[in-house]
């Protein structure tokens, strides 16, 4: 019998929901940023959960843990698939999980049916995907793909000035048993589970999304200076408003960012003003830009558009642009994608190519190995927020195609 007859719906939810403990928020919703002590507490009970399988964890330098079934041939390149336990700081209880404990059901599907994998099979947990805290996002996945180096990796700071290396330290702490291993080893393909993050697969009653690609993604950090002053004794002309020449950066940028067709996603989603007290003149802002188009060509040039349009809006302040990440839009390799398409074909589930419009770590792992993603309904294409939803019978599905993938690549 295939791997996929061995999936469990009801303990598959069961682990859903002790993570979503993990976490939790009052409205319902999960808070476990990246290097969190709720990160690390997730963590741990994914070491824990695996101890019960005899799956080998080990971690690596940037912090990505690994569960290992090891296959017989101890020599050959691993099969990966995982995703991320961090989430947005009012996330939901799936973005991320469900790609993580998707594959540590898949293993134990594989596990159930008695057919010893011939390479192992490497259950992932990226570190910072959603970039929330320490920013970018993907950070993990990044650092093992060789695209972003290691050392800077390390040095980049918390709103708190926690480095990624002090927080890494700590989470390590309270993983010490782990074992570490090697950064970036060889690998012969990756499949990652994920909620769709939109609307269409369910708008279709379709129960499985076949991810044919990325799309593209940059992201800067702005930084306006002017000067602090006294909100009853600085006239207009003496004042340099740091607040007012950020704000008309981003309505700048907003109306030069829009296309009729509603293809563009921009999006400054942090704000952060000094000092931030009624009556001071603002001294500084800095915001963040997160920009995705599907044609790589425009992404690029709607990005390099960035740094002159805000030094055009710096009146009297000074501005500095930096991009902090740019990545393509992207293809998974057709075979990839027919792998998940048969699957969901063999199990009689309803199910479509899908562009994929949210990042993930696969789009680093692409670059490395032969990848692919399966998509599972989001209600409402709700996300990144409280309310994020998936059926526990989706949920399978999408398992149940992964332990048939991942049973192909690995037996
Ligand atoms: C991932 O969380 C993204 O922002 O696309
Ligand atoms: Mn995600
Ligand atoms: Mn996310």
């Amino acid at each position: 019998m295939s791997a996929s007859t061995y999936v469990d719906e009801k303990r598959l939810a069961q682990r859903l929901a002790a993570m979503a403990r993990i976490g939790a928020t009052e409205n319902g919703g999960v808070n476990r940023q990246a290097l969190s002590a709720e990160d690390a507490a997730a963590q741990r009970q994914l070491v824990q959960w695996g101890e019960t399988l005899g799956l080998k964890p080990s971690i690596d330098a940037i912090g990505n843990l690994f569960l290992r079934l090891e296959g017989a041939d101890t020599g050959a390149p691993p099969v990966l698939s995982g995703s991320h336990l961090d989430s947005q700081p009012t996330g939901g209880k799936f973005d991320g999980v469900f790609g993580v404990l998707a594959a540590f059901e898949a293993v134990e599907a594989i596990l159930a049916s008695g057919v010893k994998p011939r390479v192992s099979i490497d259950i992932v947990a990226w570190m910072n995907e959603e970039g929330s805290r320490f920013a970018p996002g993907m950070m993990g996945s990044a650092v093992f793909a060789g695209n972003r180096a290691l050392d800077a990796t390390l040095a980049v700071v918390d709103k708190h000035n926690v480095s990624v290396k002090q927080a890494l330290a700590e989470v390590r702490e309270s993983l010490r048993d782990v074992p570490e291993r090697a950064l970036g080893e060889r690998v012969s393909a990756y499949v990652e589970a994920h909620i769709e993050q939109g609307p269409h697969l369910e708008n279709e009653g379709l129960t499985i999304g076949v991810v044919s690609g990325i799309q593209g993604k940059r992201t800067f950090t702005v930084r306006v200076d002017g000067e602090a002053a006294h909100a009853g004794t600085s006239t207009r002309a003496e004042r340099r408003d740091a607040l007012l020449a950020a704000i008309a950066m981003v309505q700048a940028l907003a109306d030069a960012m829009r296309d009729d067709e509603d293809i563009v996603k921009f999006t400054v989603g942090r704000f952060d003003v000094k000092p931030s007290a009624p009556s001071v003149v603002p001294s500084s802002v800095d915001f963040s830009i997160d920009l995705r188009h599907p044609d790589s060509d425009v992404l690029l040039a709607l990005g390099d558009r960035i740094a002159p349009i805000c030094e055009a809006h710096a009146g009297v302040c000074t501005v500095r642009v930096t991009e902090l990440s740019s990545a393509m839009s992207l293809d998974f390799p057709e075979p990839m994608r027919a792998l998940v398409r048969n699957a969901a074909l063999r199990l009689d589930l309803r199910h479509r190519d899908i562009l994929s419009t949210a990042g993930h770590d696969a789009r680093y792992l692409h670059y490395v190995c032969p990848s692919a993603m399966i998509f599972v309904p989001s209600h409402l294409g709700r996300t990144h927020c409280e309310t994020e939803y998936t059926s526990s019978s989706d949920l399978a599905a999408g398992a149940r195609v992964l332990a048939d993938v991942l049973s192909e690549l690995a037996v």
